[in-house]
């Protein structure tokens, strides 16, 4: 399939990397980039050959947000009826192989949400986040009131939500909105090097955990802990765990075969 608002790459056959591709607008989320986003990840998931994906933006912009420009003379019946959002902004919550955002420079409204969809979040030293719909008459559309308070919690979430001020990599990394933080020049070598890690490891286990702590979001704790024994007992059944087992007692390497 042919993308014009994003690029695809694979680095070392293993990681699935998309690029937003819309410098000039900051990355400005529209339904045709959505769409080929979706696409591109659902392939790459699709893929044996892929482990683990990555998704980034331009040194400046991650994403500045939904395309206003798109949006601005919408009224309900299209955003409603053409099922806006949702009809393709979910997709990446589909993808059962880990989703790394490598974030540079703003992530902004919607693009604040897509990096909070992905599985974990590296930042460059530039990276700023912020849900400032606020100031365009609207709110979140695309789980920024829900998963922010999960990521930051209930004052910061609000402060962001009600302000719109932004959040520098610093603030985000230690309110827990970021994994990692790194220096510009460095941010696609680190988020690299932690998909080529994660598609080192047994696949199987690698989306059972992504699974599970994926569920702690969605239940409570007992059910969760009941979720996740569940998943633990099962990976029993896998030539993976023999093998990672047999390894370690052995004091060799083991060779995992994603099964
Ligand atoms: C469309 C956008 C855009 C956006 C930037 N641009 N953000 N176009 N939609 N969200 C365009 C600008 O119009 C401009 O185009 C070009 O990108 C460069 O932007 P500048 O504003 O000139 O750059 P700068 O002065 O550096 O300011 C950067 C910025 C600012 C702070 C990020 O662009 C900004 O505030 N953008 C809007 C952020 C925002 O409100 N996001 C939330 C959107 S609503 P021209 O043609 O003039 O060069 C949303 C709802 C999500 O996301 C709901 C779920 C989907």
């Amino acid at each position: 399939m042919a993308y014009e608002l994003i690029e695809v790459r694979t680095e070392a056959g293993k990681v699935g990397v998309v690029q937003l591709n819309r410098p000039k607008q900051l990355n400005a989320l529209n339904n045709q980039l959505m769409d080929e986003l979706g696409a591109a990840l659902k392939a790459f998931d699709a893929d044996p050959a892929i482990g683990c994906m990555v998704v980034t933006g331009s040194e400046k912009a991650f994403a500045a947000g939904a395309d206003i420009g798109a949006m601005a003379s919408y009224g309900f019946a299209e955003v409603y009826g053409g099922d806006y959002i949702t009809r393709n902004w979910e997709t990446i919550r589909q993808v059962r192989k880990p989703v790394i955002a490598a974030v540079s420079g703003f992530a902004l409204g919607g693009g604040c949400e897509l990096a909070m969809m992905c599985d974990f979040i590296i930042a460059a030293d530039n990276a700023r986040f912020g849900q400032p719909e606020i100031k365009l008459g609207i709110i979140p559309g695309a789980g920024g009131t829900q998963r922010l308070p999960r990521a930051v919690g209930k004052s910061k979430a609000m402060d962001m939500a009600l302000t719109a001020r932004m959040m520098d990599a610093t603030e985000a990394e230690r309110a827990g909105l970021v994994s990692r933080v790194v220096p510009l020049d460095k941010l696609m070598d680190e988020a690299l090097g932690a998909a080529l890690t994660i598609c080192e490891l047994p696949q199987l286990a690698v989306m059972a955990a992504k699974e599970s702590v994926n569920r702690s979001f969605e239940t409570g704790l007992s059910d969760g802990v009941m979720f996740e024994r569940r998943l633990f007992h099962a990976l029993f059944a896998t030539a993976d765990q023999k093998e990672g087992m047999d390894a370690f007692v052995g004091k060799r390497k083991p060779q995992f075969r994603h099964r």
